[in-house]
């Protein structure tokens, strides 16, 4: 009875063990937001014209084909966010890199919001210090907005673009059998107008479990293939 007792002890133990070890997602989703198109007509942002014409980090988002967007804090609340992690010369990349574009929502407050939610399931495998400085690398690595003026993408008031121009010239960097993923806010651009406008509001690069090695993002766009979209 006791043997029986200790080996079910034992069995449990070693079922939980890998179950905390187990891969909660299948791959990464490198988020770059498009302050410009993002806060468009959002009161809780900076208002788009003082924003410059450049990309910033949204987050990385653990994800899973069939769940877009996993919840960390709720699918394991095992590692969440240590300011003082965030050392001076971490603060002053991502200060570059990833600011908050919301008036009610200080650096520090979105770097722990995404942590919490996005990033804190890629933990213990990557470190918190580590999905941070990697973030910081990627958005160096992956500079759209140079990316797209290669291709002559430029932004401005009223230039448009396909969903096509956008996707080559992503493609153009990390290959043309790699989907990345383009986003787009659906809004009015004018006062009164009834149509809807799309506006450029996130390009995604997706990365495989460690963030090794690019692969195919699998969320669907919203942006409409057919129509214009704005890169104000
Ligand atoms: C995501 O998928 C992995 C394995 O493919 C699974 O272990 C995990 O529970 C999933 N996570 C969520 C939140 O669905
Ligand atoms: C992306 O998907 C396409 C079509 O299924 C495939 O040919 C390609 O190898 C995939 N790319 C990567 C990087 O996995």
């Amino acid at each position: 009875m006791k043997t029986a007792a200790v080996c079910l002890l034992f069995l449990l133990s070693v079922i939980l063990f890998k179950g905390s070890h187990a891969k909660p997602y299948e791959y990464l989703q490198f988020v770059l937001q498009y302050p410009r198109g993002y806060c468009v007509n959002d009161k809780k942002c900076i208002p788009p014209a003082s924003l410059p014409a450049k990309f910033t980090v949204h987050g990385i988002w653990p994800t899973n084909i069939s769940e877009p967007i996993i919840s960390c804090d709720k699918a394991q609340k095992l590692h969440s966010f240590n300011g003082n992690l965030i050392t001076p010369s971490l603060k002053t990349d991502l200060l570059q890199s990833w600011p908050s574009v919301v008036t009610n929502k200080d650096d520090m407050s979105f770097w722990e919001h995404e942590y919490n939610k996005h990033g804190s399931c890629t933990a213990p495998a990557i470190t918190q210090t580590a999905y941070f400085e990697r973030a910081h690398k990627f958005w160096k690595e992956y500079d759209l907005y140079s990316i797209l003026e290669q291709k002559n993408i430029k932004p401005g008031q009223s230039r448009s673009y396909s969903l096509a121009d956008f996707e080559a010239a992503v493609k153009s960097k990390i290959g043309t059998d790699t989907k990345p993923l383009i986003l787009c806010k659906q809004d009015k651009l004018t006062r009164g107008s009834t149509t809807t406008n799309f506006i450029l509001r996130e390009i995604v690069i997706c990365f495989d479990h460690q963030g090794t090695n690019l692969v195919n993002c699998t969320r669907s766009t919203y942006c409409d293939q057919k129509q214009k979209i704005y890169y104000p």
